[in-house]
């Protein structure tokens, strides 16, 4: 009987001993193989990897750190594991130089910048802070009055300004600076007393949000964003800027000679009023789902 017992509790334990997983399945921490790595690096986005294995030590003191800046880092940088023990990983793992256990990697944007190795201390702010400083930074900080030359300045690709109260460049529009690049050109001003606004020709507003306004390619009409300001909602946008099927809203006065009509035209390609309405109720949906600070402007 107690040996039967016994075979049943060591058998109850086998499947946690036999994959003794370091990162809980929730985790936002996702484990990465040779495919899924490969497939990271190509997206050309910033990340975090962790080579662990799950014998050692200072990999399991490190989880609940790493997790926490895993958390805090979503949706903006993703944070990965490699098990290094893994058969099948051991030649990624030999690839990216891995000679001990843990070893953290950041690489700034995917396989087109050469990864760093993080030698900072193992906690939730320290990597936080690490990898939040290494997204490559490809937005123009503007004043007020530098926003026209730079709207004019490039016209053949969309462009995107944020409006800000922030003297900082957010990271949010770091990393969506990062994914467009070459693309789209991204864009921040500090807006004091609405002088960005008005420099813009939108109208003064009583929200205190930050505002985003896009000019489409080879336009320098300004055209105010009105969905979330998150990274999901506003990659959606930008890539329906860039494969025409945004819809570009004619400005708020009606058309009242030739030249307003004929700009009107030029925005071709607009989604019909249902999808219209099915883009903002995605917008707003994923507006309330989703309350994570770091992804706020
Ligand atoms: C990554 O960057 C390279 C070089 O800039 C580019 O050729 C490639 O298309 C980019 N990939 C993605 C998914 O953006």
């Amino acid at each position: 009987m107690l040996t039967l017992q016994l075979l049943a509790l060591s058998l109850a334990m086998l499947p946690s001993l036999a994959s003794a997983a370091l990162f809980p399945p929730d985790s936002m921490v996702k484990l990465l193989d040779a495919k899924g790595f490969k497939k990271v690096m190509k997206a050309n986005q910033t990340s975090i990897v962790a080579f662990v294995a799950p014998w050692c030590g200072h990999c399991q003191k490190m989880v609940p750190e790493y997790s926490k800046a895993a958390q805090s880092l979503h949706p903006l940088i993703p944070a990965y594991a490699v098990d290094c023990d893994d058969n099948k990983n051991k030649r990624l793992c030999a690839d990216q130089h891995v000679q001990g256990f843990p070893t953290v990697k950041v690489y700034p944007r995917g396989n087109q910048v050469p990864a760093m190795s993080y030698e900072g201390e193992r906690t939730a702010s320290a990597f936080f802070k690490y990898v939040s400083l290494r997204v490559p930074n490809h937005v123009a900080k503007l004043k007020p009055e530098e926003i026209n030359s730079w709207i004019e300045k490039d016209t053949d690709k969309p462009r995107a300004l944020l409006l800000t109260k922030e003297k900082k460049v957010p990271l949010l529009w770091k990393v969506l600076g990062n994914k467009y690049k070459g693309e789209l050109q991204l864009g921040t001003v500090k807006d004091e007393k609405g002088k960005a606004l008005r420099e813009i020709g939108l109208k003064k507003s009583k929200s205190k949000e930050s505002k985003v306004v896009i000019y489409p390619a080879r336009s320098t009409k300004p055209v105010l964003y009105e969905g979330a300001t998150k990274l999901e909602s506003l990659s959606k946008y930008f890539d329906s800027v860039l494969d025409g099927t945004a819809d570009f809203p004619v400005a708020e006065e009606p058309a009242t000679d030739d030249t307003e009509s004929k700009a009107s035209e030029e925005t071709t390609a607009s989604p019909t009023d249902d999808e219209q309405v099915v883009l903002e109720a995605k917008e707003a949906a994923a507006d309330e789902s989703t309350n994570r600070p770091n992804d706020e402007l």
